[in-house]
């Protein structure tokens, strides 16, 4: 049912409630232990078709699912039914702005005890309207965090698991601390990995590089998107590779790609300018390209697109958060 008031929803055991109501107790393991996995999907609000489209939402949902069997979370829906549920928070929510979505199942029983065995599971799910995670009027200024990606056999990267996300949170604030706004993370072995939230590329000479996928990344779906709009649209194929520190103050170009970052241009790592500073010519042909697609204004890529569609009722653009 669309609503005409401000009113945000959750979806939280098994039901519909507004977003203040949805709480877990204190003991809750997830909030203890950090065994929870998370998505987070952006949705575009496009004004002429009067439409919220939803960015590759069901990719989201097979990478969740195969992230949830890792860590022995059952979420009792297929991706096709969480594609539904999601659609129907946001007829409830009825945004007419850029949304930002998170899905997040966790180990919810409330007890002492780090193993996961007998512990319950829960599904939760909520939007929030959202702007830029990253500025995106300006190049960004990049950092080389003094802390290490967590091994794969250690925290593995690539679940999207919330514990994870204190190396995130760690290597960000440093960053931000030290007067960047990103931070670039290394792994045990001194190659490049990613930024604190965000897949990481390199132009050099016309070619384009990024970290491959056994160097400890997250396996972005911007940077899937991206690599296969290199192909398909310029024609020009992605090395993926160990990265050097470096190699990054050699590029031509450096960008970041994620679902909040979304394509965002480096001007310049460790007070090294990247290129002459400003996005190059392969990012911001990537950046129309990835910007046209998410706005529904690019009807070949359509199918990457989920319009929430029918049962919106009309309510003013809160301000997004930057
Ligand atoms: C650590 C990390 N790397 C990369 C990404 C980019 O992934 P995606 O493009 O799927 O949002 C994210 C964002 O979710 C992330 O948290």
């Amino acid at each position: 049912m669309a609503q005409s008031d401000s009113q945000i929803y959750c979806f939280f055991q098994g039901e519909f409630v507004p977003l203040e109501e949805a709480k877990v107790g204190v003991m809750t393991h997830a909030l203890n232990y950090g065994t929870g996995v998370f998505e987070g999907i952006r949705g575009y609000w496009n004004q002429e078709a009067q439409e919220l489209f939803i960015f590759r939402l069901r990719d989201h949902y097979l990478r969740f699912l195969k992230n949830t069997a890792m860590m022995f979370i059952t979420v009792p829906r297929t991706a096709d039914e969480l594609v539904d549920l999601t659609l129907e928070l946001l007829r409830r929510d009825a945004f007419t702005t850029d949304t930002y979505i998170r899905p997040l199942a966790y180990k919810s029983s409330e007890q002492i005890g780090v193993s996961m065995e007998g512990v319950r599971d829960a599904f939760t799910l909520f939007a929030v309207p959202y702007g830029d995670y990253v500025p995106m009027d300006r190049p960004l200024t990049l950092g080389v965090s003094s802390w290490l990606r967590s091994d794969d056999n250690s925290i593995p990267g690539r679940a999207k698991v919330t514990g994870n996300y204190v190396n995130t949170a760690l290597a960000k604030n440093e960053a931000v601390r030290n007067g960047y706004d990103e931070a670039v993370v290394l792994n045990r072995n001194g190659y490049v990995v990613e930024g604190s939230a965000e897949n990481i590329f390199l132009v050099r000479d016309g070619v384009l590089i990024t970290p491959s996928v056994a160097d400890g990344i997250l396996e972005g779906i911007t940077r899937d998107t991206i690599i296969r709009l290199a192909q398909e649209e310029l024609r020009i194929p992605t090395v993926e590779r160990n990265v050097a520190r470096t190699e990054l103050y050699y590029s031509d170009e450096v960008f970041l790609t994620g679902t909040g970052a979304q394509v965002a241009t480096v001007g310049s790592v460790d007070g090294r300018i990247v290129g002459d500073g400003k996005a190059g010519p392969i990012t911001s042909s990537l950046q129309s390209l990835y910007f046209d697609i998410v706005k529904g204004r690019n009807p070949k890529y359509m199918d990457w697109l989920t319009p929430v569609g029918a049962g919106r009722g009309i309510r003013a653009a809160p301000a997004p958060i930057s």
